[in-house]
């Protein structure tokens, strides 16, 4: 059977956004501009989702996640489109099982992980088809967890177009990281990544939904289980 995968708008920015010339300066860049809170989203990823067999780290980039949940897991597989990240990631810990390929049609047998986590992938994916292949590669009991960033609203909201505008003004001087600082604003003001993973997550018939907040709303982690009956 030949499955043909649409590229879409998500694939294309996500083209311009990551690549050979910023992947070096990626894990400095995201403890910077997230003020350290990158690795607290991080650790509440890995409360929910480590401690698992296999895990399949979807969007892996460099390995930040995939390394830390090496520490709990007995086996950890990345998939990422820019193959500049993965390589990155292959240095930094030899054994992850890792692909060149998209979060939408994965290279891999149905039912093979106990987790599958992803972090800042949301906001670029076809959510249907990602929870598809979510439920596909789960094991029943298996759990998936999403993470990105939101929009808050209120005082914390205009803070966040105030860090979005010096975000702006730094990529004049970061040439690398310019595209990035650029349309990230929108992209994160546009996307409506919680309800409609909720809502995909709901019509596959995954259970134990939630929703949780993070850092004043700047970010947000939706988790699920697959029943242990499907
Ligand atoms: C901001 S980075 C996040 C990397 C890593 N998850 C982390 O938390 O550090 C976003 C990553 O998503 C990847 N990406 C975007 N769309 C993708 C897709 N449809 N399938 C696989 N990877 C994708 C990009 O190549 C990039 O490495």
């Amino acid at each position: 059977m030949i499955v043909l995968l649409q590229v879409h708008d998500g694939h294309l920015l996500a083209k311009r956004f990551f690549n050979s010339a910023n992947a070096l300066s990626y894990d400095s860049i995201v403890k910077l501009a997230t003020f350290g809170q990158d690795f607290v989203w991080k650790k509440k990823i890995l409360d929910i989702a480590g401690n698992q067999g296999s895990v399949l780290d979807l969007a892996c980039g460099t390995g930040i996640l995939s390394c830390m949940l090496a520490a709990r897991s007995r086996s950890i597989t990345g998939i990422d489109l820019t193959i500049d990240y993965l390589r990155l990631a292959k240095k930094k810990k030899s054994d992850l099982f890792l692909a060149n390929g998209t979060a939408e049609l994965l290279p891999y047998r149905s039912g093979c992980f106990d987790a599958v986590v992803s972090s800042y992938l949301a906001k670029y994916i076809d959510t249907g088809m990602v929870v598809q292949e979510c439920w596909r590669v789960l094991r029943p009991n298996g759990v998936v967890v999403f993470h990105d960033f939101t929009y808050p609203c209120g005082i914390v909201g205009s803070m966040w177009r105030i860090y979005f505008y010096i975000l702006k003004l730094a990529g004049t001087f970061v040439r690398s990281w310019q595209a990035v600082f650029d349309g990230l604003d929108k992209l994160v003001l546009r996307t409506q990544w919680v309800k409609q993973t909720i809502s995909a997550l709901k019509s596959a018939g995954f259970e134990n939904i939630k929703h949780t907040s993070l850092t004043g709303g700047t970010s947000a982690i939706v988790s699920a289980v697959k029943p242990s009956r499907s």
